[in-house]
């Protein structure tokens, strides 16, 4: 048996068949120690391969003290691919989650006018009113898409494609959902407290208020509106509010005093026109 392998005839392998073709037979014959010039000569043949999946090269590595000696790197192409798919439906779970609902799940800033979405400021609230069906929680449902961060995606030092979590989601409710939680923390024991859940709703750095002015404006009610308005307002919170109601209409079902105060917070959108849903969206 051939104990050691002769440079030429490797050399001439390794331009038939390449990397593969002689990889086994190096190391049978040389293990545990690969000669430097042995070294020296494999490191000239590339493995060649490509991606099973799109054809595309494959990158290969030299390194030589792994007993592969060249380390081929994954296809980024179809890695980045994957990548993106986990992302957006990671970014989809989540903002089911925080509150959009299915139905508006497509709705993207996009789909309104440059005039609308130019309106909305940076740094302030949104006071969107317009009559039912006019796209109010549609405009809702792409400001809090456009605004959550997710998981994003960035190189590594090796090059490769990873995925980075930077959690920043907007949360979209409405006083009705607050009220109804609030008031489930009375009559349970243990779970969610009534602080907990108007902390949450007070702190959360974009709040999406949907359908203000459809509650009952009980004593009780008023009081747990204020308290969160109030709070939002104080600690600069951007908070965006939808009304089938004129922010005058506002403060005559609700009070002075809060829509007041959503009057300082916000920028007015006011959506009008047909009724989407009558006319089965156009
Ligand atoms: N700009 C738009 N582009 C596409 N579909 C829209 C748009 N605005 C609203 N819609 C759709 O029309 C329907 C009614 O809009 P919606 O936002 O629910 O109205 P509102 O909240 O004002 O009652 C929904 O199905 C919504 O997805
Ligand atoms: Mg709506
Ligand atoms: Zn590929």
């Amino acid at each position: 048996m051939e104990t050691q392998m002769d440079l030429a005839t490797l050399e001439e392998r390794l331009k038939v068949g390449g990397w593969f073709e002689v990889s086994r037979d190096v190391w049978h014959n040389f293990y545990p120690k690969v000669p430097d010039d042995v070294i020296d000569l494999l490191r000239q043949y590339p493995p060649e391969k490509i991606c099973t999946d799109c054809g595309a090269p494959l990158v290969a590595t030299f390194t030589p003290q792994r007993a592969q000696m060249w380390e081929i790197m994954e296809c980024q192409q179809c890695r980045l691919a994957v990548l993106v798919a986990a992302r957006d439906r990671d970014m989809d779970v989540t903002l089911r989650d925080r509150g959009m609902p299915k139905r508006h799940r497509h709705a993207r800033l996009g789909d309104f006018p440059a005039t609308i979405i130019d309106a909305i400021p940076d740094d302030r609230g949104v006071y969107i009113h317009g009559p039912v069906g006019s796209g109010k929680t549609h405009l809702l449902c792409a400001v809090m898409r456009s605004e959550a961060v997710g998981k994003a995606i960035y190189t590594d030092p090796k090059g490769e494609y990873q995925l980075r979590e930077f959690h920043r989601y907007p949360l979209l409710t409405s006083i009705q959902e607050v009220l109804h939680e609030v008031r489930g923390t009375y009559n349970t024991r243990g779970g969610d407290t009534e602080e907990g859940i108007l902390e949450e709703v007070s702190d959360v750095p974009l709040l999406l208020l949907d359908d203000v002015g459809v509650e009952k404006p009980t004593e009780w009610a008023l009081g747990m509106i204020y308290l969160i308005v109030d709070r939002r307002y104080r600690d600069n919170r951007r908070t965006f509010f939808t009304s089938n109601l004129s922010l005058a209409e506002l403060a005559e079902h609700l009070n002075d005093r809060i829509a007041s105060r959503i009057t300082e917070m916000c920028t007015v959108i006011r959506l009008d026109g047909r009724d989407r849903r009558l006319k089965g969206g156009v």
